[in-house]
């Protein structure tokens, strides 16, 4: 299995700690001798990281001569920090740290490939090829929104994998509402609204035989404190910032949803299927009675949602009298 040291473009575990240390005592000058002998580096390393931090935005003021100190605690998602929250938890254990990478839902099908184990969480401060559903790409600003891609071997046979789809967003809905107050829409099959603009989105990808799932990667995008959207999304992105007025700590909005994840997940397990098609329906107000537009990629049609399949599946009563099931495809409200 690939060690966080050595997969490609994750952060040096040593920088980690240079991180962690200043933010653990923020505000107060280090001596650039007692960093180095902490962290078990040179004190030349030390300025050399320094330096890295601030070209990644991380404002360290201070010299090595008259020690370092961090000006503002930075919203970073420290792998330490992220490892010392979920500590015990089934996601505290193998935490992949990366300021910039592609897409982490890349780096997490990588991870399934070289047998990485269940639980493994793979984090971008900021993605240069985020995946969207439907071959989008997802905007991934630097340090601003959550880019999280969860590591799963259940024992599910292929067919089952999307409920876990609609897993992740019941718990990123729960989060959200912890986190905000906000009770955010649920669209089937799993994004995440507010006031009509998209906050999250969940993309899973897997790598199955044809009976048995080897591994499911679940990735989530969360908008949190970004304040404006480049384009066409300005008109149909939001983040909690925006919606709340209120800068959220990503740290504590990750922590939330992994705990979140993790129990709705070994319940899941426990009880199967009808645990998250009936929760889902308790709380997606699209899933009954909603006036949809749907888009398969092989044809667009309108009609009214009438609750989901035993499997999950959106079932949509067509304008002539048609009744189907939707097995993927962008669903839009028709207002
Ligand atoms: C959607 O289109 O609604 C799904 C978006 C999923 C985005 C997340 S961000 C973290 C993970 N890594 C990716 O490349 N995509 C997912």
């Amino acid at each position: 299995m690939p060690q966080a040291t050595s997969l490609p473009g994750t952060t040096d575990r040593r920088l980690a700690a240079l991180l962690t240390l200043l933010s653990e005592n923020a505000t107060i000058v280090i001596s650039g001798a007692r960093i180095a002998r902490e962290i078990g580096v040179s004190r030349s390393t030390v300025w050399r990281w320094a330096e890295r931090l601030r070209e990644l935005g991380v404002r360290v003021k201070g010299q090595p001569h008259s020690g370092y100190f961090l000006e503002k605690v930075p919203d970073i998602l420290t792998p330490d920090l992220v490892r010392k929250r979920l500590k015990g938890s089934l996601f505290g254990k193998h935490v992949y740290h990366f300021f910039k990478t592609d897409s982490t839902n890349r780096v997490a099908m990588e991870l399934g490939y070289a047998e990485a184990p269940e639980g493994a969480v793979v984090l971008a401060e900021e993605q240069t090829a985020g995946r969207g559903r439907a071959g989008r790409t997802w905007h991934s600003e630097r340090g601003a929104g959550l880019y999280v891609t969860l590591l799963l071997r259940p024992r599910l046979s292929p067919v089952q994998a999307p409920l876990l789809t609609m897993l992740a967003g019941l718990s990123a809905h729960t989060a959200v509402q912890v986190q905000t107050g906000l009770a955010a829409e649920l669209k089937w099959p799993n994004d995440l609204l507010l006031n009509g603009k998209k906050i999250g989105g969940i993309l899973t990808e897997m790598h199955a035989e044809p009976n048995a799932v080897r591994f499911v990667i679940i990735g989530i995008g969360i908008n949190v404190n970004q304040e404006k959207f480049p384009g066409e999304l300005a008109a149909t992105a939001t983040s909690l910032r925006n919606e709340t007025g209120k800068f959220h700590p990503r740290l504590e909005f990750l922590v939330r949803l992994l705990s979140q994840f993790e129990s709705d997940y070994n319940r899941f397990l426990r009880e199967g299927a009808p645990y998250v098609v009936q929760r889902f329906e308790l709380v997606s107000s699209f899933a009954n009675g909603k006036r949809v537009r749907v888009d398969t990629g092989m044809e667009t049609y309108q009609g009214i949602t009438a609750g989901l399949s035993p499997e999950g599946l959106l079932i949509v009563k067509k304008d002539d009298g048609a009744v189907v099931t939707v097995i993927s495809g962008d669903v839009s409200e028709v207002r």
